[in-house]
């Protein structure tokens, strides 16, 4: 199964969707649960961009230290490019199942939409529980994608294009499961909230308009030929919104949790 992977053209692609207000909006409500103090020292993994990470940067303040963990080359470039001049945030290369960390080294720690991309999710948690001290804050995010709902006039192919896209990550369905990873890893559960992205129309700078592209480029490139599927789902999702008529939602679930 080949998993979404980020050359230079897919990283533009997930930075165009993580810039929409609707994630930009969610970003806000991620760091804001970590309930950042200054000076602390924060921990992102699999950071991605670096959007979220200069978020939390601001929270801790000069005095503070903002460490964030990609395992993705070109997404590690774009966000020390992002970031550069700011001498609270330092980026490591490395698997989030494999943190070259030392014990108890964190105030709090964040991973939001990457543990369904990471196939030993358990080891991920673990690693996560060994780097926080104890008490220390966690939050992680994650999408079911059993939650979205898109309308498009042919829906056997859009439920063909969503079949394949499934393969985009080992667990497209982690968050019904991850309140008792997190207890099996020695955390304690605060607490959990579902956050909706929620396009009832058709804007261009929105979650759902930016990821067709996103998703069609998966879908054709994957295992089983879904190429003429792809760019006729993607051509009729523009027309849908060219005519005005968009309907799409989907689920992310938050948890926030502190290490026993
Ligand atoms: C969908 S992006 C989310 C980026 C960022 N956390 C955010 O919310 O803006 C998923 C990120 O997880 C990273 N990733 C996937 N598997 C990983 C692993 N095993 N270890 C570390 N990072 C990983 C990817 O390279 C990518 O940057």
């Amino acid at each position: 199964m080949r998993t979404l992977q980020y050359d230079a053209e897919a990283t533009r692609r997930l930075v165009a969707v993580y810039r929409t207000p609707d994630v930009a909006a969610q970003r806000e409500a991620f760091a804001a649960a970590l309930a950042l103090q200054a000076g602390e020292h924060v921990l992102d993994v699999g950071a991605g961009p670096g959007l979220l990470a200069l978020l939390l940067a601001e929270r801790v303040g000069p005095r503070g230290k903002v460490c964030g963990v990609d395992i993705s080359e070109p997404l590690l470039a774009y966000a020390r490019s992002l970031t550069a001049g700011r001498p609270q945030l330092c980026w490591l290369k490395a698997d989030a199942t494999s943190l070259p960390l030392a014990d108890s080294e964190f105030d709090a720690a964040i991973s939001t939409q990457v543990l369904e991309y990471v196939a030993d999710v358990d080891a991920a948690l673990a690693e996560l529980h060994r780097v926080l001290r104890p008490q220390g804050r966690l939050v992680v995010v994650d999408t079911d994608w059993d939650s979205i709902v898109w309308a498009t006039p042919d829906r056997a192919r859009h439920e063909r294009v969503m079949a394949s896209w499934e393969a985009h990550a080992p667990h497209p369905r982690l968050p019904r499961t991850l309140a008792a990873r997190l207890a099996g890893a020695g955390f304690e559960l605060r607490r959990t909230e579902v956050m909706p992205l929620y396009n009832p129309s058709a804007c261009e700078d929105s979650y759902s308009r930016q990821m067709v592209a996103l998703i069609a480029d998966f879908v054709a490139r994957a295992e089983g030929g879904h190429a003429a599927d792809a760019s006729a789902w993607a051509d009729e999702l523009n027309q849908e919104a060219a005519a005005g008529r968009w309907f799409f939602s989907l689920n992310r679930y938050l948890f926030v949790a502190t290490r026993c």
